[in-house]
C-alpha cells in the first residue's frame, strides 16, 4: 500500500511538477503537516550516499511497517504523509510494564513555585533564540546541527557553572549513530530511596527544512526553537533560584525528532532497559506561535497520558495566565509519544490549537519575527511548576 502509493507520487508528472514547484516550494509550507526522514543507520555509507540504506516505516499504528529507501522516504515527507521510523525496534527494544500513578487533585507546593516563576524573562528568550537560530540549519546530520547542539550544551553548562556550590546539577551529553547529540541536564533529588525515579521536561532542538534537509535553511526558530528555550529559561530559573528535589529532575534536548522521533526513542528506551522509573514526561513543541488568535494553551490529549494531562491542566489553570483548550494532533506527532511508546507517562503543551498552529514550520520562514514571547513564558512558568511539584509528590 504505502509502496504503491510512493510509486504514483513517482510518476513522471508529479515530479516535474515538484521540480518546477521546488524554488517556491522551499519558503512555503503546504498545509498538511508532513514529517521528516531518517537515513542513518549503522550501515551508514561512509562517502555520504544513502539511497541504498532501508528504514523501516510506520505510517499508522494499524499498519504492518514497511522497508523503504532514501528517495521513498522524500516522497511520504513532501507528499504530507505521516510516518514514524521503527527501525531501531528491531533490536527487541523493551518496553516496560506501565505503573499506575496517582497525581493529586490540586497543585500543592504553590510557595515554592511562586518563588520561581518571577525569576522568569521573556528576554532572555528572545535572545537565546536569536542566536539558536542563527545556525544555518539544526538538521540532526548536518555539520551546523552538530554545532547547534554544542553551543547549546554550552549554555546549559554556563548556568550550572554560575549556580551556588549547594545545587547539585550536571549535564551530559547522550551520544547517537549521527552527528548531533542529544543533551540531559539533571538536578539530583534529596531522598536517597528514589534515585531511580525521574520527572523529565523536554523538547526537541533539531530542525528541518522538508525540501532541502541536508543543505537548505531551517530556522526552526518555533520548531522547535521555542521549546528549547522555553524549557532553558524554566531550567535557568531553578538552577538560579536554588532548586532542591525531593526525586531526581531532568531537562532533555533531543536530537533528530524531525525524522522520526529518533533521539527521544533512543534515550525512552535506555531508560526502560535501565528499569527507571519516570513520574512524568512533559513535551514542548512550539510554544511561540499565536498568529491572530487569543493566546491560549493548547493541551494536547490524544497520545498522552490521561491523568498526567488532567494534572497539567491543574498546573496551567493555578501558575499561568492564560486559558486552556483541549487539542490533538492525530497522530504521535513528537517526542511524548516517545515515552508514552516506552511504557511511561507523558503529556505535551502546544502553542493553541492545532489547526491554529504556525503554517511556516519547515520551511526557510519559521523565523522570529513571527513568534510571541510573553505567550512562550507561560510556557516556561508551566514547565517550572511541572517540574517544582512532579518532584515532591508522593
Ligand atoms: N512540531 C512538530 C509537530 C507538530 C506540528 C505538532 C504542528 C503540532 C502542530 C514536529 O516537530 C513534527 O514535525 N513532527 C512530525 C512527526 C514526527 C513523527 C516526524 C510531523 O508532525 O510531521
Ligand atoms: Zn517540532
Amino acid at each position: 500500500m504505502v509502496r504503491k502509493l510512493v510509486s504514483s507520487l513517482l510518476s513522471p508528472i508529479f515530479l516535474v511538477l515538484v521540480l518546477f514547484l521546488l524554488p517556491f516550494l522551499a519558503s512555503a509550507r503546504s498545509g498538511s503537516r508532513s514529517v521528516g526522514l531518517n537515513l542513518q543507520s549503522e550501515s551508514e555509507p561512509s562517502d555520504g550516499r544513502w539511497t541504498d540504506v532501508l528504514r523501516l516505516i510506520q505510517v499508522a499504528e494499524n499498519k504492518p511497517p514497511t522497508w523503504l529507501t532514501e528517495d521513498e522516504i522524500l516522497v511520504l515527507i513532501r507528499a504530507g504523509v505521516k510516518f514514524m521510523d521503527v527501525t531501531e525496534d528491531q533490536k527487541g527494544v523493551t518496553a516496560v510494564a506501565k505503573k499506575t500513578r496517582v497525581y493529586p487533585d490540586v497543585p500543592n507546593y504553590v510557595s515554592e513555585v511562586s518563588e520561581f516563576i518571577p525569576l522568569l524573562e521573556a528576554q532572555r528568550l528572545k535572545t537565546t533564540l536569536k542566536a539558536f537560530t542563527n545556525f544555518h540549519t539544526r538538521y540532526y546530520r548536518s555539520s551546523s546541527g552538530a554545532d547547534s547542539s554544542k553551543w547549546l550544551f554550552k549554555q546549559i553548562l554556563a548556568i550550572i557553572n554560575a549556580a551556588s556550590d549547594d545545587i547539585d546539577v550536571s549535564v551530559k551529553k547522550f551520544k547517537h549513530s549521527w552527528v548531533q547529540k542529544s543533551i540531559i541536564a539533571r538536578f539530583e533529588g534529596s531522598d536517597p530511596d528514589r534515585q531511580e525515579e525521574v520527572v523529565i521536561v523536554g523538547a526537541h532542538q533539531d530542525s528541518i527544512n522538508m525540501w532541502f534537509p541536508m543543505v537548505g535553511r531551517s530556522p526552526g526558530a518555533d520548531d522547535d526553537g521555542s521549546g528549547t528555550v522555553t524549557i532553558l529559561e524554566a531550567f535557568r530559573v531553578l538552577v538560579e533560584g536554588g532548586f532542591k528535589p525531593t526525586r531526581p529532575v531532568e531537562f532533555h534536548w533531543y536530537s533528530a525528532e524531525e525524522v522520526g522521533l529518533l533521539g527521544s526513542q533512543a534515550v525512552a528506551q535506555y531508560y526502560a532497559r535501565q528499569g527507571r522509573d519516570v513520574i512524568g514526561m512533559l513535551q514542548n513543541d512550539m510554544t511561540g506561535y499565536v498568529g491572530n488568535q487569543k493566546g491560549s494553551f493548547g493541551i494536547i490529549v490524544d497520545y498522552v497520558d490521561d491523568d498526567l494531562t488532567l494534572f497539567l491542566k491543574k498546573l496551567a489553570r493555578q501558575y499561568a495566565n492564560m486559558p486552556i483548550v483541549d487539542t490533538k494532533c492525530g497522530y504521535a506527532c513528537s517526542d511524548h509519544a516517545s515515552w508514552r511508546k516506552a511504557g511511561y507517562p507523558s503529556a505535551f503543551a502546544f502553542e493553541g490549537k492545532f489547526e491554529n498552529s504556525n503554517p511556516y514550520i519547515h520551511t526557510s520562514n519559521d523565523v522570529l519575527e513571527n513568534l510571541d514571547f510573553d505567550h512562550m513564558l507561560e510556557f516556561s512558568k508551566l514547565a517550572v511548576s511541572f517540574a517544582v511539584e512532579l518532584s515532591h509528590i508522593d
